[in-house]
């Protein structure tokens, strides 16, 4: 059966993966994964803060450059993840943050200026903005700032505006970028996410009603098997966002599946590959035309930080299409059926 990357080509959709540079080196099931899979590539955390400019002034692009030469070489789109985050912030910079609003701007300026002129015509749209709303009272941790926005480094220094400051000075450097707002818990058919959709929305109107230079709202859609999903309430969600002009992708998908004993697997696994399967369609019924998993293996998912939510004949799986010895998972045929609109 022919890859994601070509199932969706061939519905004229785009489909890829966050990738580890290192690994593409390292590990050669991987290589091949990514050589087979993606046909658009997110660098993982080869284009965040910590990793571009880990002291001040000492910009270090060699890790991002690996992925960039090695896209460049197959023709393959790359998203830059992620200019202003609250997360992955070196030292320097969050000491820099708190010595006043002048600061503030010329260090978000400085790194602008290296990072978007180094990857000018390599990296064509930006998460310029990742993760400002923030999460509702009752969520894992409520950060709430003025105007519904998480309480972040960036907030302090520069008040709410630091938002629409951070997509000028992208527009400015480089016109030719899609601007992208990225966010996460806006997926499901939750209190806390039905309120976090609320948020978002009305952030996204006042940035727009200024004349804030937006193109694409990125949904990360890191599911989760133990909160429902429904997929009227996320459709309307869509459906709002185009109405605002708003080009929509999934930046970040995989699905963190519930604790569960190995003999439930196979059940398990096919509730995961339905559960994608729901979402993916509706995401593409309301317009989506790019999408991305947050990897591709279970061996190597960020949720292998997580308990190992099942273990069978050894092995753990993470929420990705393929398990950890690169084998298709139901999901994998579920992502593959959802693209072909099956
Ligand atoms: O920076 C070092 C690098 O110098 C070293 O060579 C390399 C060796 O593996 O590790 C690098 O460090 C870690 C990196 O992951 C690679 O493993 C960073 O310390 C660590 O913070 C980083 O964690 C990433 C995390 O974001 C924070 O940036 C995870 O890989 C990544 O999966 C996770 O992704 C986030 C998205 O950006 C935003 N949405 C949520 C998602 C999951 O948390």
């Amino acid at each position: 059966q022919p890859s994601l990357g070509a199932l969706a080509r061939s519905q004229g959709l785009t489909f890829g993966a966050a990738v580890q540079g290192q690994l593409l080196e390292t590990d050669p099931d991987y290589h091949r994964a990514f050589e087979t899979e993606a046909a658009i590539l997110v660098p993982e955390w080869e284009a965040k803060w910590s990793a571009l400019q880990p002291q001040e002034g000492r910009f270090d692009t060699a890790p991002l450059d690996s992925i960039l030469r090695w896209a460049q070489s197959r023709a393959r789109p790359v998203r830059g993840h992620a200019l202003i985050w609250h997360n992955d912030l070196p030292d320097w910079t969050r000491a820099a943050l708190g010595e006043g609003r002048d600061r503030a701007l010329a260090v978000m300026a400085a790194h602008f200026d290296r990072v978007l002129s180094h990857a000018r015509g390599q990296i064509r749209d930006w998460d310029v903005v990742n993760e400002p709303v923030a999460n509702p009272p009752g969520s894992d941790v409520p950060q709430a700032g003025p105007g519904e926005l998480r309480d972040t480094p960036w907030l302090r220094a520069l008040g709410p505006n630091y938002i629409d400051i951070a997509f000028r000075m992208a527009r400015e450097r480089d016109p030719t970028l899609r601007l992208t707002l990225n966010e996460y818990g806006i997926e499901e058919d939750t209190p806390d996410a039905t309120e976090k959709r609320r948020r978002l929305l009305a952030l996204l109107r006042s940035l727009l009603a200024r004349g804030t230079p937006l193109d694409a709202v990125g949904i990360q859609a890191h599911l989760q098997m133990v909160r429902p999903f429904r997929p009227a309430p996320f459709a309307a969600f869509l459906a709002e966002l185009r109405q605002m002009g708003l080009a929509v992708l999934i930046t970040e998908l995989d699905v963190r599946e519930a604790p569960s004993p190995p003999q439930d697997m196979g059940a398990r696994d096919a509730l995961v590959a339905e559960r994608a399967h729901a979402f993916v369609a509706t995401a593409l019924e309301g317009g989506v035309r790019t999408i991305l998993t947050w990897g591709l293996s279970d061996k190597y998912s960020w949720l292998a930080t997580e308990p190992a939510v099942a273990l069978r004949d050894g092995r753990t799986h993470r929420g990705l299409p393929l398990d950890a010895e690169w084998r298709r998972k139901a999901l994998w045929e579920a992502l593959a059926r959802a693209f072909q609109g099956r």
